[in-house]
């Protein structure tokens, strides 16, 4: 094993390769330009925080790099490799939980394994902990509408990470969580992945989860979106420590708000 794999510290200098790399990626909607020429390099083993004004192709992004969506021009590339048709290495986390409403929340993070033709017996322990994690082993056995909003997204939290994705694509994931229980569930899952192989890539409207739980910061432009800034937060993980009033990431936070306020996240009148 390399120094650059033993995982042991998960600065920049621990990343080996890429997990996926956009080159000049234009994606129109009709006459609607989503997103511009965008070029990236997403390192194996990081995580990337994506920031942006509403509407600037944020979630389309996602959407390409899940396969879900194609390029109108350029290209994803995966391994070396041009993406085409869905992303078998990719995990998805939404806005609204997607739960299905005939099983339970245990029965919910093992459909991972069933849609997959897999035997779910050997993961029900994993499930369970990961119920723990996030303060829901004893709702294990309800039913989705038996659950709030902010649980029914942690059940999906807990799916998306069920089944150890290579490439973690969270879309708001924690937006439908009150304020206290989605910082709880941020800390939890900056330790989940500081210590896993994982690539993440997390689109979010708070410039302090962005910070927290990023390596890298990237801010894109209002639509058509590109690339505005790239911050690279330099704070050793485990972070724990939830930013607020902790100095070492407000230089970071207030880098992310100047890129925003410049992307024209804060302007009052909507294009
Ligand atoms: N399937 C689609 N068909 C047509 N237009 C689309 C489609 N998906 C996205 N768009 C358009 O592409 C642009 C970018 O949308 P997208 O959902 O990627 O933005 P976003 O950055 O995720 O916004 P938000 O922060 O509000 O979630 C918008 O103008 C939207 O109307
Ligand atoms: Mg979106």
């Amino acid at each position: 094993m390399s120094p650059n794999e033993s995982g042991a510290e998960a600065g920049s200098l621990a990343f080996s390769g890429s997990a996926l790399t956009l080159v000049d990626v234009t994606k129109r909607f009709g006459n609607v330009k989503a997103l511009d020429q965008v070029s990236l390099d997403i390192p194996k083993r990081s995580f990337v925080s994506l920031l942006g004004p509403s509407g600037c192709g944020k979630s389309t992004l996602l959407a390409l790099m899940a396969g879900l969506e194609s390029p109108s021009s350029g290209s994803v590339m995966v391994h070396g490799r041009e993406l085409r048709g869905a992303n078998s290495a990719a995990g998805m986390v939404f806005q609204k939980d997607l739960l299905l409403g005939w099983k339970t929340a245990l029965e919910n993070i093992l459909f991972q394994f069933e849609i997959r033709g897999l035997p779910s017996a050997p993961h029900v322990e994993r499930a369970h902990s990961l119920l723990t994690l996030v303060g829901l082993e004893a709702f294990a056995n309800s039913y989705p509408h038996e659950l709030s909003g902010g649980m029914r997204q942690r059940v999906a939290l807990c799916r998306a990470l069920v089944h150890e994705p290579e490439l973690l694509l969270m879309d708001e994931p924690f937006g439908a969580l009150d304020a206290i229980t989605r910082e709880k569930v941020a800390i939890d899952l900056e330790s989940i992945t500081a210590n896993s192989e994982k690539t993440v890539v997390f689109v979010t409207h708070s410039l302090e989860e962005a910070v927290f739980l990023g390596d890298v910061v990237l801010v894109l432009s209002a639509r058509p979106g590109r690339i505005a800034a790239r911050i690279d937060v330099d704070v050793p993980r485990p972070r724990r420590e939830w930013p607020r009033g902790v100095s070492v990431f407000t230089p970071y936070i207030d880098q992310a708000f100047a890129a925003l306020q410049q992307a024209g996240a804060y302007d009052h009148v909507e294009a």
